[in-house]
């Protein structure tokens, strides 16, 4: 893809206003928040209004206590006035928040999961972790605290200055000189500390990307004896994160006390010119009191404002990570008019036509492929470590689209169906099991509640699962860990038999499946799932050549052309590539004779 040019290094603002359609249902919050700040802002700025008015029209003249009891009671109760707006606002602020976050959270995932297998073959799944987790955490705290310092800091500023020139013109103007002041060290810390800011976070994620690397492959690491160079490399990383930290955190506290030191001096400078104006009378004690107040109130929220110049760049850079998430249209889409197919209407005929595929432009995998498998039909491919088989399974489940040609499912193109048809009719278990944190049972019916315990049950005695399952402590209900992690290899590939068994598809495919079982195990296998459908349509890529031996038809692979086809015995008698290859395969069976005399594994109808 060209990289756009418009696009600055650390992303646009317009990918941020992108996502402002997410705040929209919660617009009558905001509104409540902007009332209650200024509810809280007032109470901040009355407070040294009414003490002023103690001082000038009380203390000094001499006036009435009810009055000045009448004050106290009014300060009290603007305080608590204050603080419960500040409350709710917050709360309100941070339930609006929260639920916008989880919003877009869930439309992240839900986008990516309807993307096509190119799509997680280009983009990293860490990356992918990172946006649904943390982008989106970054782009609340533009919602939350830049919406909110905008609202609150920006309103006090604007009303402090008010009130400042409400008491005295002239005293106000001239306070008004330090604006400047305020704005140059603003400028000038501001580029260095977002730089510091920055530097801490990539260092930081360097060694999350790291600790995930290593923890995943701790036991290679320990094979090959690797552990002291890799905590030499962790301190390194460390080392670096440590420096950015200490420099962020100098350059950040610096910051702020030249801050305070620019309110004290300020603080100092309205004292001497006020004091001078009390002392010649042109000016009331309460008066030169306010403004003080008022001149220390000035630098706090002066100080936040310049701080979410920070949250601003961070909130911009994560939301335009969102955005090309969500610009990134699914590759493989379902037809506007679906053909509608239900499984009983499905036989398990399968047609490729003139297909050619490649995972990238001009590296082609398959080439003009085609080929067909007649209902209940037992075939195999076979061919070289990649030579396409498993790129052809790919295909016949949409996972892909092929770049020309066409696979017809009972005479339908598969790009017609609805892809949650296609996987209701086309059942896949390949080598690698991919189980979920859950029972052994959910993971067996894969969630879905329509699948009764009893169909679990026996869905797992016809792979010959049941067995384990059943001397496990708590059976069906056993917790899996860690995608499985407390099963043994052949174990969880029983699962994915059983799973596969109670979805019952008209079409099965087994992508080296039965790898990592036993040959008993397997025979067991294969024997359960020809016994659960006669009619089911299996396709089988098997490196153990006499696992296929007996089927309907092999095909044999080479460089992404099917380059002979038959019958196991069709084939050695042409004498090619998959004699060769059975030649060489070092079957369980020393010799065709003893192969003769073995019971068959498999007890295919034809
Ligand atoms: N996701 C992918 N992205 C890019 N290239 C791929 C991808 N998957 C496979 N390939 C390439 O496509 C070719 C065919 O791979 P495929 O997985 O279909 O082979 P295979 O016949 O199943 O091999 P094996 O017996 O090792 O499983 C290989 O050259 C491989 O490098
Ligand atoms: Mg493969």
């Amino acid at each position: 893809m060209k990289a756009d040019p418009g696009r600055t290094e650390g992303g646009e603002f317009r990918s941020l206003m992108r996502l402002i359609p997410y705040a929209r249902p919660y617009l009558w919050h905001f509104v409540g928040v902007v009332l209650l700040v200024l509810i809280f802002n007032g109470s901040t700025v009355l407070q040294p209004y009414l003490v002023k008015l103690a001082i000038d029209r009380d203390l000094a003249g001499g006036g009435h206590p009810g009055h000045l009891l009448f004050l106290s009671l009014l300060y009290v109760g603007i305080v608590v006035a204050g603080l419960a707006a500040n409350y709710s606002q917050i709360m309100l602020l941070q339930s609006a928040g929260q639920q916008i976050i989880r919003r877009i959270r869930i439309d992240l995932f839900t986008h990516i999961e309807r993307q096509g297998m190119r799509y997680f073959d280009h983009n990293a799944t860490g990356r992918l972790v990172t946006h649904i987790a943390n982008d989106t955490e970054t782009v609340n705290q533009f919602f939350t605290q830049f919406f909110l310092s905008m609202i609150r800091d920006g309103l006090s500023v604007v009303m402090i200055i008010i009130a400042m020139f409400e008491l005295d013109v002239r005293v106000a103007a001239e306070c008004m000189v330090i604006l400047p002041v305020i704005a140059l060290v603003a400028v000038l810390f501001r580029r260095t500390l977002r730089r510091a800011y920055q530097t801490t976070r990539t260092r930081l994620s360097n060694i999350v990307a790291f600790l995930a690397e290593n923890l995943a492959g701790m036991r290679i690491i320990q094979i090959f004896q690797q552990e002291a160079r890799q905590a030499e490399a962790f301190r390194e990383l460390a080392d670096t994160h440590r420096g950015a930290s200490v420099i962020e955190y100098g350059v950040s506290v610096l910051f702020n006390r030249s801050f305070e030191m620019l309110g004290n001096a300020a603080v100092a400078a309205v004292a001497w010119a006020g004091g001078l104006a009390v002392l010649h009378h042109a000016m009331a004690f309460g008066t030169l009191y306010a403004f003080i107040s008022y001149i220390r109130q000035f630098f706090g929220p002066i100080n936040a404002l310049t701080q979410q110049w920070n949250t601003l760049q961070s909130s911009i850079v994560s939301a335009d990570r969102i955005s090309r998430v969500f610009q990134q249209a699914p590759e493989i889409t379902d037809p506007a008019q679906p053909i509608e197919l239900t499984a009983g209407q499905v036989r398990g005929h399968i047609r490729f036509e003139r297909v050619s595929f490649g995972y990238r432009p001009g590296q082609p995998v398959l080439h003009d492929v085609s080929f067909e498998v007649k209902p209940g039909w037992f075939v195999g491919f076979v061919g070289a470590t990649g030579a396409g088989k498993s790129s052809l399974m790919s295909l016949l489940l949409r996972f892909y689209d092929p770049d020309a040609g066409r696979i017809l499912l009972d005479g339908v193109d598969i790009r017609q169906l609805r892809q949650a048809d296609l996987h209701r009719f086309v059942g896949w278990v390949q080598q690698d099991v991919n189980l979920f944190s859950g029972t052994i049972a959910d993971n067996i019916r894969m969630f879905r509640s329509e699948i009764s315990d009893a169909e679990v049950r026996k869905a797992a005695e016809v792979v010959g699962a049941a067995e384990f399952i059943e001397r496990l402590p708590d059976g069906y209900d056993t917790f899996l860990h860690g995608k499985g992690a407390n099963l043994s290899m052949g174990e969880r590939q029983l699962l994915a038999f059983a799973r596969v068994v109670a979805l019952n598809p008209r079409v099965l495919i087994l992508d080296e499946a039965t790898a990592n079982l036993d040959s008993r195990t397997e025979a067991w296998v294969q024997r359960g799932l020809r016994a659960v459908a006669r009619e089911r349509t299996t396709l089988v890529i098997a490196h153990r050549l006499a696992t296929i031996r007996d089927a309907d038809q092999i095909f044999v692979l080479d460089h992404g052309h099917i380059v002979e086809q038959g019958t196991h015995d069709e084939l050695l008698a042409l004498n090619g590539l998959y004699a060769d290859l059975w030649a060489k395969s070092g079957t369980e069976y020393e010799s065709e004779a003893e192969w003769k005399t073995t019971p068959k594994t498999l007890s295919h109808p034809r």
